[in-house]
């Protein structure tokens, strides 16, 4: 048996990655934010001089990848957003990610995962699942207020097209698309403020919590 796992799933820019940091201090879990690692591959490949077309190259990139160097600020850019959005789409990148994920969110003492396809395909025995979705023009406001800290230059109007092409990519992938899981509960937070957002996202946890609990009894 596992600990409790909170899987935490959703489009680019949904607050999803917010709602997994803070759910990890609230109940005291290590948190794994899954898009750094497609991140850190494209960014690693692109370095290196490769394509984010070549799937062998980006998957020999995924199995050589030290996770525990998501930190890099490089990581957080938009073009990075891009390039992880790219070789996710690589089936071999995924597999190759695939066992650290896995071993992540099984843990002993339970983990937050955070990420498009945790509740489906990672972790599809969490106790806890949530979508977090939010309208493309919500979700490109706030990814355009967080850029401005690094890019001030940037449109909003470039970040709303690149939400919409990562949206359309992300849930073309043939093996795992982006979707909700059937048991996951989802959370539009389109109007939602972010403290209502913790509330909301806390009570969705708690009530999972509680069925988990009996079920160890
Ligand atoms: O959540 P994010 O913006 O950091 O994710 C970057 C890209 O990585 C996203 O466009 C799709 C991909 N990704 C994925 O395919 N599966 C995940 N579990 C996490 C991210």
């Amino acid at each position: 048996m596992s600990g409790f796992v909170i899987a935490v799933d959703g489009p680019a820019a949904s607050g999803k990655g917010t709602i997994a940091a803070q759910l990890a201090a609230d109940y005291g879990l290590p948190v794994l934010d899954s898009g750094l690692l497609y991140r850190a591959v494209g960014v690693t490949l692109l370095n290196e001089g490769g394509e984010l077309g070549d799937a062998a190259a980006a998957a020999e990139v995924a199995r050589r990848l030290d996770p525990t160097r998501l930190g890099d600020p490089a990581f957080r850019t938009r073009g990075a957003g891009e390039a992880a959005s790219r070789v996710a789409a690589h089936t071999s990148v995924r597999e190759a990610l695939r066992d650290f994920q896995r071993a992540f969110a099984a843990q002993s003492g339970g983990a937050v995962v955070d990420g498009r396809d945790i509740g489906t395909v990672i972790a599809p025995d969490a106790p806890a699942k949530l979508y977090v979705t939010a309208t493309a023009e919500a979700r490109a406001r706030r990814r355009w207020l967080q850029l401005q800290a690094s890019d001030p230059a940037v449109a909003y109007e470039d970040v709303l097209a690149d939400i919409r092409v990562r949206d359309e990519r992300d849930a073309g992938r043939a093996d795992s698309p982006m979707a909700a899981a059937p048991d996951a509960v989802l959370l539009d937070t389109t109007e939602m403020s972010i403290s209502a957002v913790a509330d909301a996202a806390r009570r969705i946890v708690e009530a999972a919590r509680a069925r988990w609990e009996k079920t160890l009894r």
